[in-house]
């Protein structure tokens, strides 16, 4: 399975799928947060860093330092958001080539152009009549080397 369609009804649902995605995170993996302004990005990375380091942890948006980072017990957490980025090549003022190492979750994504990274999970926080969905797409992935295949399924199975 290389894409999926996740309904959220309300922000405690968005919380509660960024806490399944969060416990099956793994070093290396980007994930990429794309919609609107207020579409519960920010939120959706709340939801998963306050899981992984414990719910006093603060988790401002990044809009004004572009990242924050974090120490959950696995792996670093770079949380940017690329907003007000004014040129792609910025991306690199901000550590981008540490980012391999650990967790990246990244708000306004196609700010960064050509450097998004050509493996990655994609998230699409979008509204339809029906409400808000969450279509997660794993990119850049051959068949059987996909590591987000089976993680995809189980997504799906824990969110009921
Ligand atoms: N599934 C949902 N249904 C309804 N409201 C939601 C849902 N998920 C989050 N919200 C609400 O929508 C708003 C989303 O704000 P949030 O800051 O997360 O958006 P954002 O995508 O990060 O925006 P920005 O582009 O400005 O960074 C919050 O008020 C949150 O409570
Ligand atoms: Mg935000």
């Amino acid at each position: 399975m290389n894409i999926s369609h996740v309904q959220l009804e309300n922000e405690n649902d968005t919380v509660r799928f960024a806490k399944i995605v969060g416990q099956l995170a793994q070093a290396g993996d980007f994930i990429a947060l794309y919609g609107d302004l207020g579409a519960g990005k920010t939120t959706f990375a709340r939801g998963l860093i306050q899981d992984l380091l414990g719910p006093p942890t603060e988790v401002p948006s990044p809009t004004f330092t572009l990242l924050q980072t974090y120490d959950a017990p696995n792996f670093q957490i770079y949380h940017f958001d690329l907003y007000r980025l004014k040129s792609p090549d910025e991306v690199w003022e901000l550590g981008w080539e540490e980012i391999g190492v650990g967790v990246t979750l990244c708000e306004w994504p196609e700010n960064a152009g050509e450097y998004l990274p050509a493996k990655r999970l994609e998230i699409h926080l979008e509204q339809d009549a029906a409400g808000r969905m969450a279509v997660l797409r794993a990119i850049g992935y051959e068949g059987a080397q996909n590591p987000w295949k089976e993680r995809l399924i189980a997504i799906k199975h824990h969110f009921i």
